[in-house]
């Protein structure tokens, strides 16, 4: 097909060979099926670049990739090699999520290159070699619903341990192949530990969990997990093995305490009376 102006760049670059397709195309962002250094990968274009935003993500994230002098000295230069890792330096929220998901072993695609706003990524294809479907697009059998289900809440636990909640995760967001759900489309990332309303995103991305696969398996309507993960988020007591029950009940802990509470007043107002005995005899 004829090349899109915002792949031309990396045409000349020669990091992409040949653009194959367009896959969907929204209101955020256009996404194509490109070859890319010999294999088939996929090109996401940013649709509204907000300069000022990116600059100031870029000062925010300084130093935090740079991995050697040589790469510093590279990119204070300007040469080509410098201009590479500068563009890895300079990456965007998305594209840092994608590395550290990856390296943590969170499914998502594995993300190649990130220049000029484009993003190229694997492309993931379900068992047949087509472009996996999205989640939205499945029926499901109730096995299917709750095995996709807990291996999602999954990947929400291992992201909350490393600080990261989607902040847009839901049907659309989530493709499947051969194994299992792959989780997509990261730019919102939400730092659980910066944001104040992480609780809120936490809790919304797992009640979308809920809702969709609730519908092949209601059971899963009544499972309450965001609030418990956040439980042990909060406490440090989550962890990748953590077994969460689905039915946190913030009542029964508070109850406990106040029993608690109960049991050492009315111990001390017991010790209080027998002083008072005591003086008085
Ligand atoms: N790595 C990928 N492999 C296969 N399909 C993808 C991949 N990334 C995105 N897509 C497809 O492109 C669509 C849009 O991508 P997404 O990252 O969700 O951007 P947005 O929803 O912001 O436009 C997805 O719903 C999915 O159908
Ligand atoms: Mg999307």
């Amino acid at each position: 097909m004829k090349i899109p102006k915002t792949l031309e760049p990396l045409v000349q670059d020669g990091l992409i060979d040949a653009v194959i397709r367009p896959l969907k195309s929204g209101k955020e962002a256009a996404v194509y099926v490109v070859q890319s250094e010999g294999v088939i990968r996929c090109a996401k274009v940013y649709k509204e670049v907000n300069k000022r935003g990116f600059h100031h993500q870029v000062l925010y994230r300084e130093g935090r990739t740079v991995r050697n002098s040589r790469q510093a000295r590279a990119m204070a230069k300007g040469t080509r090699y410098g201009r590479q890792e500068q563009e890895q330096v300079w990456q965007n929220a998305e594209v840092t999520a994608l590395y550290q998901l990856t390296a943590i072993g969170v499914r998502v695609p594995q993300p190649y290159h990130f220049i000029d706003g484009v993003l190229l990524m694997e492309l993931i294809i379900d068992a047949e070699g087509e472009v996996a479907p999205r989640l939205s697009d499945l029926d499901l059998t109730p096995e299917q619903a709750r095995s996709y289900h807990h291996q999602l809440i999954q990947e929400v636990i291992n992201m909350l341990c490393n600080g990261m909640i989607h902040g847009d995760l839901s049907e659309f967001n989530v493709l499947i192949d051969a194994q299992g759900p792959v989780i997509i489309d990261l730019p919102q990332v939400i730092d659980a530990a910066a944001n104040n309303h992480a609780a809120q995103f936490l809790a919304r991305d797992v009640t979308h969990l809920a809702t969709y696969f609730g519908q092949f398996a209601p059971e899963l309507h009544t499972t309450n997990y965001a609030q418990e993960l956040w439980h042990l988020y909060q406490n440090g007591d989550l962890t990748p093995t953590t077994q969460l029950t689905g039915h946190y009940k913030k009542q029964q802990h508070s109850a406990d305490l106040d029993s608690i509470l109960r049991e050492i007043n009315d111990a001390r107002d017991e010790a209080l009376r027998r002083a008072q005995l005591r003086e008085n005899h």
